[in-house]
């Protein structure tokens, strides 16, 4: 019986220690301002700068315009810990995405992230998967949010006549994005043929085909 309870408690424990964990850990002052260039970066994030001032708090890299003339018809503007070091240490950071018509997010995941998006302008299809490949998607438009739970596979497409936005915020201040297309077909070296034609069912030719379009 006492073995019981202790396994319990054990177990109760556990659950809190894991349903209380953040994605990143909780800071312990109240801000530290990444420095970039001390090396190497600390197990999970920089040093910190020894002299902050107001405009190490700002960041104007997230603006549009962004070109989205490229092979996807989309461009992401990124305000992580590595272009904002601001957010070094707070857990949280924020991507602009802007797509053309018919412009795509390639499938991918953030192993480290839950993301939360908002459509600023236009009407996209967003979607993601489960680990048991059930799809949910919906087209949304303009001020409706959506969100992708940490480490799934989640694309967007613009199904709008015109341009599209999302504003896209993460538990992270680094969330990584592995890009399945980039990955599985870009990589440097690249992972041979052999696994490629019979994970796929396709032959060489056609891997060759695919690698070719996305060299790193
Ligand atoms: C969208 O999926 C993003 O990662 O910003
Ligand atoms: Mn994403």
């Amino acid at each position: 019986m006492a073995n019981l309870q202790s396994s319990s408690f054990l177990l109760t424990l556990c659950l809190f220690l894991i349903t209380s964990l953040s994605s990143d850990f909780d800071p312990s002052q109240d801000f530290c301002v990444g420095d970039l260039k001390a090396s190497p970066s600390t197990i999970n994030g920089f040093p910190c700068k020894s002299s902050v001032s107001s405009n190490d708090f700002v960041f104007s890299g997230l603006k549009g315009p962004l070109n989205t003339s490229n092979p996807n018809g989309a461009t992401v503007a990124s305000g992580n810990v590595l272009t904002f070091p601001g957010l070094n240490t707070l857990g949280v950071s924020m991507n602009n995405v802007e797509f053309a018509p018919g412009g795509v997010g390639q499938p991918h995941t953030h192993p480290r992230a839950t993301e939360a998006g908002v459509v600023i302008e236009g009407s996209v299809f967003v979607g993601f998967l489960t680990t048991n490949n059930t799809l949910f998607s919906k087209v949304l438009s303009a001020g409706e949010m959506f969100v992708v739970p940490r480490g799934l596979v989640h694309f967007q497409f613009n199904v709008g006549k015109g341009k599209a936005r999302l504003i896209t915020v993460f538990n992270s201040q680094l969330p990584g994005a592995v890009i399945l297309p980039n990955t599985l077909f870009g990589s440097n070296p690249a992972i041979p043929n052999a696994v490629l034609t019979k994970t796929f069912r396709i032959d060489d030719v056609t891997v060759n085909n695919i690698k070719s379009k996305f060299v790193v």
